[in-house]
């Protein structure tokens, strides 16, 4: 998302800090996916941002939807989507949770260890699940590793127990990493997913979904592989790797590439100052309120309105609150006259912005707005369209 002019004259008459959305980019990214990878249904990611307009637009769109939490579920539920529509994607779920999805109509659950299978077998008898396999997310920015799925052979034992247990274990589900810069991960990932379809062919049990998970980029500073690339590995992929077998209902839980170039942050200057050496700016958003995925080093870029083409030199960036973890950048270029009050923006910042805050110190995250319901109003009064 460009920063124009109106985005600007926004940014100049609202309270920061705030992530300005175009829900129009949000709809050309689910458009894209479904056109380039064939016949694959959207589950988007709601953690991403999981703001009731990006929800209701991606729903009329046909989009289906990935849960991490009985509150995701719930809210789904409240604005009218059914149950059938969603998938409990969490590895780690409260069998209480298990249940309540079931009784909803929730039929697709995620696992990676023989615990929760049977914590669901107890909870969603019958239920269709997707076994995680483990990725080594390398070549991402926010890997999804060690914490999340299990390895091939583990995969193999889980798919003859969650059979065993009387569960329908319709297929597999990896994520390459969030950020993925590396379209062959997808390959790799599918070669392995192959051999399991390929043993679960053989011990009778008849696997049909794959669940490519999340991880296609955003634009940010580093050049990525367009989805049309990515989408094309996919498709190769799996004419290469499943002609054993009929073809694979694909699945897609993107997060980040829905909704990441459809924001941009908007910060405040709130203090500039010079100490051993290093020249301190500090904005009204920060680690707490908006930036977490700076701490894993996710570079946004980052643009000062008005000194745009201003000589640059090295700061500090860090955040509103009394905690020292709350620095964004060790070290970020910027105008070298950047000054109190001054606007600075983070581009591409739709995703894990708005649903990673805290009150951390009283202070309030950033709050949405939407481009197609804004109005320009005087500067520093709250705007009462995002609700
Ligand atoms: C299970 C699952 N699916 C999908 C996603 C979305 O990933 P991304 O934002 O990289 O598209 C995540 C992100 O954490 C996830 O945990």
């Amino acid at each position: 998302m460009d920063i124009s002019e109106r985005v600007r004259d926004i940014a100049r008459s609202n309270e920061s800090p705030f992530v300005v959305m175009d829900l129009d980019i949000v709809e050309d990214n689910y458009d894209q996916l479904i056109k380039d990878i064939s016949g694959v249904r959207v589950f988007y990611a709601v953690k991403a941002n999981s703001h009731p307009k990006i929800i209701k637009r991606l729903y009329d769109l046909g989009s289906s939807f990935d849960v991490a939490s009985r509150g995701e579920i719930e809210m789904l539920l409240n604005m009218g989507i059914p149950g059938s529509r969603l998938s409990f994607g969490n590895t780690i779920k409260k069998e209480e949770d298990i249940r309540f999805a079931f009784n909803k109509g929730i039929n697709y659950f995620a696992a990676d260890a023989e615990m929760e299978l049977e914590k669901i077998a107890r909870n969603a008898p019958g239920a269709q699940v997707y076994l995680r396999l483990a990725m080594n997310g390398s070549d991402s920015d926010w890997p999804l590793s060690r914490k999340f799925g299990t390895n091939i052979d583990h995969v193999k034992k889980l798919v003859v127990y969650a059979n065993d247990l009387g569960l329908a274990p319709i297929g597999v589900s990896f994520h390459v990493g969030s950020q993925c810069y590396d379209k062959y991960s997808w390959k790799d990932a599918l070669m392995q997913v192959a051999d399991i379809f390929w043993f679960a062919k053989l011990e009778g049990i008849k696997m049909t979904t794959i669940n490519l998970g999340g991880g296609i980029p955003v634009k940010y500073v580093r050049d990525i592989p367009t989805v049309a690339e990515i989408a094309n590995v996919i498709n190769e992929s799996i004419d290469e790797y499943f002609n054993f077998t009929e073809r694979p209902t694909l699945f897609i839980e993107p997060g980040r590439s829905m909704v990441g170039n459809a924001g941009i942050l908007v910060s405040r200057v709130l203090l500039r100052s010079s100490k051993e050496k290093k020249d301190w700016v500090y904005i009204d958003a920060g680690v707490y309120h908006g930036l977490m995925e700076t701490i894993e080093n996710l570079r946004y870029t980052v643009v000062v309105d008005g000194k745009d083409d201003h000589p640059k030199k090295t700061f500090t960036l860090a955040g509103p609150t009394c905690d020292s973890i709350d620095v964004v950048y060790d070290e970020v270029e910027l105008p070298e006259d950047v000054t109190l009050g001054d606007i600075v923006y983070f581009v591409n910042a739709g995703a894990y912005t708005l649903d990673y805050k805290t009150h951390f110190n009283g202070i309030e995250g950033p709050y949405a707005l939407f481009l197609d319901e804004v109005t320009v109003r005087s500067t520093h009064e709250t705007n009462v369209a995002d609700s």
